[in-house]
């Protein structure tokens, strides 16, 4: 079979390499382990499509942003398989595992939840939760920013996608069970044998119970919402009203509870350490600080923000995109060849790895001059232009992109505008931030201290 040709035309050769450092048997398995974010920032270097030892498995790790956009736009050759099989056993066959026509049912089925209308109503609930939770805090209260933006997350999540009426305390049990569930599918997808997870250790156990406990506590919003038959114009109610068009066919309790899994899994923790990524950065880099009050102080005065004051923020909006490039929570993702291909120069036969990474995207200095620094003002209007297509990739690209991303966005420049018109968060003097890859890139603990503005 000749391979199809599918690789854009570059404006010079495309260059392949292999990452240095394999080692016999493991390849390269250990520092991707280990220290994935040093690992996947320095292959760039060796290449547009570098080839990476999994074990006895070879993948390739593509690294100029053409060539990504390539693989994202062209889902029929490069498709979700690999990590995602093992998570649709995990997952059930929802949005962000499904594939084909499958996956275009329930894209088109789930949009409406996500229209820019439809977020512009959330964002009077996500004002007040915000509002409400930081009622509570002290001055000179030091605060775990990454558990507060999560719990707060949770909250809203439940109140703007599922427009529940669960108490605050299934809230916070749902949220113990989801971290716990989260990082099992992230264990589990990763793992090479597929054996461990089925031992009796404490851990696996712990999975179990958390997942149960979760599928219990969703399985009751959703008896609820038929009981009472309220329409909500939310995510819940549009997957209880979903019909095929073809076969009238509607989704049954497992479905919807595997999708609303899905999402309390893909939203909440990625938006909450996004966050608690904006503050920590705000809180090491006091001109920006102030530079985000004034901002905010001009456009609302002393009034809360409304989904029409966030064009206003573009300093703001600024600061969130470079948070999301210096620590992008989906900070790598795959693909499979469906067929034999081309990519880069390179023929791929049916069935090869291909791995994208927006660590190493937007950490290399040929797409973002010196890109270990926190500077802003890359977003501000001339000097956007200047980023090449497809360098910033938090959100991917293609039909597999993140369906949330306008609503994460949102989300985000609202809570730090609420939270912002009123604290200055503090990082604890010798906190040091210490980025940990697990399911999405998190914070881990970061300290800070409430000091009234
Ligand atoms: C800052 C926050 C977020 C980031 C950085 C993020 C990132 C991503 C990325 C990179 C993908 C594509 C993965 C791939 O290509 O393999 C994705 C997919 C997805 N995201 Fe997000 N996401 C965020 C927030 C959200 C929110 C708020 C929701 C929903 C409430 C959400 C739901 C989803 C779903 C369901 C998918 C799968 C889409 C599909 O395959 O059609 N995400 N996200």
């Amino acid at each position: 079979m000749t391979p199809a040709k599918t690789s854009e035309q570059p404006a010079r050769p495309w260059s392949s390499g292999t990452a240095p450092g394999a080692v016999p048997l493991l390849g390269h398995t250990l520092a991707l382990w280990r220290r994935p974010l040093p690992f996947l920032t320095s292959l760039p270097a060796h290449g547009d499509v570098v080839e990476v030892r999994i074990g006895p498995s070879r993948a390739y790790l593509v690294c100029h942003p053409e060539l990504v956009r390539h693989v994202l736009l062209n889902p029929r050759v490069f498709d979700k398989g690999g990590v995602f099989d093992k998570a649709r056993q995990l997952l059930g066959n929802s949005l962000s595992v499904s594939r084909g026509e499958d996956h275009r049912y329930q894209r088109r089925t789930i949009q409406p939840a996500f229209h820019i209308q439809r977020i512009a109503d959330y964002t009077a609930a996500v004002a007040d939760d915000t509002r409400t939770a930081i009622g509570s805090w002290r001055a000179g209260q030091t605060l775990d920013l990454s558990d507060t933006m999560h719990a707060l997350l949770m909250r809203v999540a439940a109140r703007t996608l599922f427009s529940t009426g669960v108490d605050e305390a299934t809230i916070d049990e749902a949220r113990h069970c989801l971290r716990i569930v989260s990082h099992g599918i992230y264990q589990r997808t990763m793992a090479p044998l597929g054996i461990m997870e089925k031992l009796p250790t404490p851990g696996n156990r712990r999975y179990d119970r958390a997942n149960a406990r979760l599928r219990q506590i969703v399985d009751g919003m959703i008896s609820d919402r038929r009981r009472s038959g309220a329409g909500h114009g939310d995510l819940l109610s549009t997957l209880l009203r979903a019909e095929h068009p073809e076969t009238g066919a509607r989704l049954n309790d497992r479905e919807i509870l595997d999708q609303v899994v899905t999402f309390l899994v893909a939203g909440s923790e990625t938006t909450a350490s996004t966050l608690a990524f904006v503050f920590h950065l705000l809180g090491t880099h006091p001109e920006a600080e102030t530079r985000v009050h004034a901002e905010i102080d001009e456009a609302l005065g002393d009034r809360s923000p409304t989904f029409e004051d966030l064009p206003k923020l573009e300093y703001t909006r600024g600061v969130i995109s470079e948070s999301l490039r210096l620590y992008p929570p989906s900070w790598m993702s795959m693909r499979v060849t469906a067929a034999e291909t081309e990519l880069g120069g390179r023929t791929l036969p049916a069935g090869t790895m291909i791995l994208y990474s927006a660590q190493a995207l937007h950490h290399n200095p040929e797409l973002f001059p010196d890109p270990e620094r926190f500077d802003p003002e890359r977003w501000l209007a001339d000097r956007a232009k200047e980023v090449p297509r497809g360098a910033l990739l938090p959100f991917g690209a293609g039909s597999h992109k993140c369906i949330g991303d306008v609503l994460a966005l949102t989300e985000t420049a609202l809570i730090v505008a609420t939270i912002a018109s009123r604290w200055r968060l503090r990082p604890v003097p010798g906190t040091t931030l210490r980025p940990e890859p697990k399911a999405t890139l998190e914070p881990g603990p970061l300290p800070m201290v409430c000091a009234p503005r």
